[in-house]
């Protein structure tokens, strides 16, 4: 695949931005704490007070952390020994009034270096090829990522390489691919820059990979649900509604090797009349796929269009605008939804698919909480119900009691009682006496059907029906991670 720039001069550029120490720890030291935080807030005030040495890291961070405008002979000191004239040739800085100017993003993250084309600018709208840099959809994709180490590894829709860099870290082959020739100039520039070897495929979705599969496919794809419309190829995917998002879904089973793992972002539409849950699961069905979806916001239609205009900058279009809104209506979409979807190959008779809000912010990284979710319900579909009696269970480190109380005549009343996982996915759950009781003596010492009995006995009640209607709910803790298994 194609680079900006041949090989010699990406280890020219290499070796100019290793030498200058524009890498993530190099600019930090720079600029100290505050002028960071606020450069990361788009405030370059105190970054331009600081850099105005000339030296070779003053000027890269100039150029492109700041969007300055730098003198060419500067320029061309901080690039050395990559000439002046292969930078512009491959456009990685381009001429402006006084000097020269980015004409690209070019950024440490991590340990690396991405790059992509210059972010959105007011008055600016984006051109359709536009290659997204990292943004917050990357990093919650990469923060969400299983990171189990791997044979084979797709990235769909690599767009800068952000996710590919993540795989190599723990994939021993990484494939990535997209629509856009664009796109993929700038992955193969990111990969080579940070030394690294991937298979880039051009083409749409699925199609480079045709009878291909992996160990770990992740995406965050075109996403964007609407009337169809492909303005944007970072966002759009010129598909109807989620429909995008379904095709991947549909195509796990062809995708992955046994027991390898799919991730991607979604959007999905909430239709009148129909649960959110069940339209993602349906995506899954007859996949043979353990399912764990979590919707991590939910956005109104008219606030939706709203955000995705004017992320590419495009200009008030009352027109685009009302056609989106009455695709929206003409198909009963209520909200959209956002979120995390992972589907992992099953060897189980009955896979286990679970579509749930997760709103709060969980302890990070993501994805440890994710290969967790997976292990606990693995543990809990491979036992029988005298199995999961037999079996000792204690309370997550740290758990809490919350409760609301009103003030009675005789004191305190309480009206709720909540569990809260200070740590992990740090759920908060209602729960009545009973299940506190439960969860009370979960220490580890006594084998479930023992702690029924003593609950059985305190609540005069037959404990084979009490352990009926324990099980889903110890299920439930467990699958959460309130109740470990010891
Ligand atoms: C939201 S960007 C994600 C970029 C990057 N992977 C990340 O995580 O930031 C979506 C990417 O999908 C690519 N894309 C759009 N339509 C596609 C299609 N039909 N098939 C494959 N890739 C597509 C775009 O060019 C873009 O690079």
């Amino acid at each position: 695949m194609q680079t900006l720039l041949d090989t010699a001069d990406i280890d020219h550029l290499r070796t100019a931005l290793t030498g200058a120490g524009f890498t993530a720890s190099g600019i930090a030291d720079r600029l100290g704490p505050q002028a960071s935080a606020d450069a990361g807030r788009s405030d370059f005030r105190a970054a331009l007070r600081i850099t105005g040495s000339g030296d070779p890291l003053d000027t890269l961070i100039r150029l492109f952390i700041c969007g300055q405008t730098e003198p060419e002979a500067a320029v061309a000191a901080a690039l050395a020994p990559l000439p002046v004239a292969a930078a512009r040739a491959a456009g990685l800085v381009v001429l402006a009034d006084g000097g020269l100017a980015a004409g690209v993003d070019l950024e440490p993250y991590g340990d690396w270096w991405v790059l992509s084309d210059l972010p959105a600018q007011p008055g600016r709208q984006l051109p359709a090829d536009h290659v997204l840099g990292v943004g917050g959809a990357s990093t919650t994709l990469a923060g969400a990522t299983v990171r189990t180490p791997v044979g084979t590894a797709l990235d769909l829709g690599t767009g800068c390489g952000v996710q590919a860099l993540h795989l190599s870290t723990h994939a021993r082959a990484v494939t990535a691919t997209d629509l856009s020739p664009r796109a993929l100039r700038f992955a193969a520039t990111t990969a080579a820059l940070n030394g690294m070897s991937w298979e880039l495929l051009q083409g749409d979705m699925l199609a480079p990979v045709a009878d291909r599969r992996f160990d770990l496919v992740v995406s965050n794809p075109p996403f964007v649900v609407g009337p169809g419309l492909a303005t944007h190829v970072y966002r759009d995917s010129g598909r109807a509604g989620d429909d995008v998002c379904a095709e991947l879904a549909g195509a796990a089973p062809t995708l992955l090797n046994e027991g390898g793992t799919l991730q991607f972002l979604a959007n999905w539409v909430h239709v009148k009349g129909e649960d959110w849950e069940d339209r993602v699961a349906s995506w899954f069905a007859g996949t043979g796929m353990d399912l764990w979806a979590i919707q991590r916001e939910v956005s109104d239609p008219l606030d939706y269009v709203r955000l995705w205009l004017a992320d590419a900058s495009e200009k008030h279009d009352a027109l685009r605008a009302a056609e989106w809104l009455d695709w929206f209506a003409a198909h009963g979409v209520e909200a959209i939804g956002f979120g995390l979807v992972t589907a992992r190959h099953s060897d189980k008779a009955d896979p286990s698919v679970v579509c749930e809000d997760l709103r709060q912010q969980v302890q990070p990284p993501l994805g440890d909480r994710v290969t967790e979710w997976f292990s606990r319900r693995d543990w809990l579909d491979a036992r029988n119900r005298d199995q999961l009696l037999s079996a000792r269970y204690r309370r997550v480190d740290g758990l809490q009691l919350r409760q609301e109380a009103t003030m009675g005549d005789d004191g305190w009343i309480v009206d709720r009682q909540l569990l809260a996982m200070p740590e992990g996915l740090r759920w908060v759950e209602e729960i009545d006496p009973l299940i506190l009781a439960l969860v009370s003596g979960s220490n580890g010492d006594l084998p479930l059907h023992d702690q029924i009995a003593l609950l059985a006995t305190a609540h005069e009640a037959p404990t084979e029906a009490l352990a009926d209607a324990l099980l889903p709910v110890l299920d439930h803790l467990v699958e959460r991670g309130l109740l470990l298994p010891t």
